[in-house]
């Protein structure tokens, strides 16, 4: 039986300064989707290895989707069962849908043969993402294709930026165990913001995108601050202020939400200061009812998702 493997990464979207424009992948923390070829040309899916209840039926779940979109591209009649295994929770903050439908493409592809290219990919890993969460929103999924860090420039039409990762930034992700809807968590968005939030949200990512190519990780910090989704969505995350100030006195770059929470970050370009921001932000969990999972690892250029053996 022909069988395939693919990871995909999971990713901070937003990253303080790019409200639904930025998004940057992880190296190590992600999904694993797996294909077995049929004999027929039936998607169904065969297991998911998840903490919290995903859909199986095949047009509901956003792997499925996303391979039945491919098979009908290419007027295939490749067939296949889809293992799912999630390498973190769903509804995390941390692109858990986008994860998946891209892992899905990707290990379809291979199983195809490599008929499309990554930019192909993209297209269709919006579908999953778009049955999962109702908008086609890319700072997430395209990370995970792509690795590193994206800015999506247009939606119409789709304009996906590189950007260089400096090479000395550590991050730090902390997942406190409670629920954060997307949906939810994007009703305490701002309807509008004042001009000179504006100015000072666009002054910020200009600095920021500069200070990548210089690998200035002064400018970094001081840029890496969000006046917009912060200030509301911060009420959804246990024990916020105090992680964050807890975060920047031990001399983090910054510290935000993932996404539209509950998983939020924090990233330094020294290891030891990574370490160090960690045991503070378990810490403040220790006597908390509310179980955290914190993990720190280096960021590089990755080749983001990709088949693995
Ligand atoms: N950028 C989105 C938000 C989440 O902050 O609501 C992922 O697309």
């Amino acid at each position: 039986m022909i069988k395939v493997k693919a990871f995909a990464p999971a990713s901070y979207s937003n990253l303080s300064v790019g409200f639904d424009i930025l998004g940057l992948a992880l190296r190590n923390l992600g999904d694993i989707v797996e294909l077995e070829q049929r004999e027929d040309s039936a998607i169904q899916i065969k297991s998911i290895f998840s903490e919290v209840d995903l859909p199986e039926e095949v047009d509901k779940n956003c792997c499925s989707i996303v391979i039945k979109k491919m098979q009908e591209a290419c007027a295939s009649e490749i067939g296949c069962d889809i293992i799912i295994r999630k390498g973190f929770k769903a509804g995390s903050g941390l692109g858990s849908s986008s994860a998946s439908s891209v892992a899905a493409a990707v290990a379809y592809n291979a199983l195809l043969g490599s008929p499309f290219v990554k930019e192909d990919l993209l297209e269709f890993a919006l579908e999953g993402e778009f049955l999962a969460c109702g908008a086609r929103h890319a700072d997430n999924v395209a990370p995970s294709l792509f690795g590193g860090l994206i800015m999506v420039r247009s939606y119409e039409p789709l304009d996906i930026i590189s950007l260089p990762v400096p090479s000395e930034l550590y991050a730090v992700t902390l997942f406190p165990d409670v629920e954060v809807k997307t949906s939810e968590s994007r009703k305490l968005l701002p309807k509008q913001v004042d001009l000179s939030v504006l100015t000072k949200q666009v002054a910020n990512m200009a600095g920021f995108i500069s200070a990548l190519y210089e690998e200035d990780y002064d400018r970094i910090a001081d840029c890496l601050v969000d006046h917009v989704a912060e200030p509301g969505r911060k009420s959804l995350i246990p024990h916020f202020d105090e992680m964050k100030k807890a975060a920047m006195d031990m001399g983090a770059l910054c510290f935000g939400i993932s996404g539209s929470g509950p998983t939020v970050f924090s990233l330094t370009d020294n290891a030891s200061v990574a370490e160090d921001i960690k045991g503070e932000l378990e810490s403040i969990f220790a006597n908390s009812p509310i179980q955290a999972n914190c993990f720190v690892e280096k960021l590089e250029e990755s080749e983001g998702a990709h088949i693995i053996l």
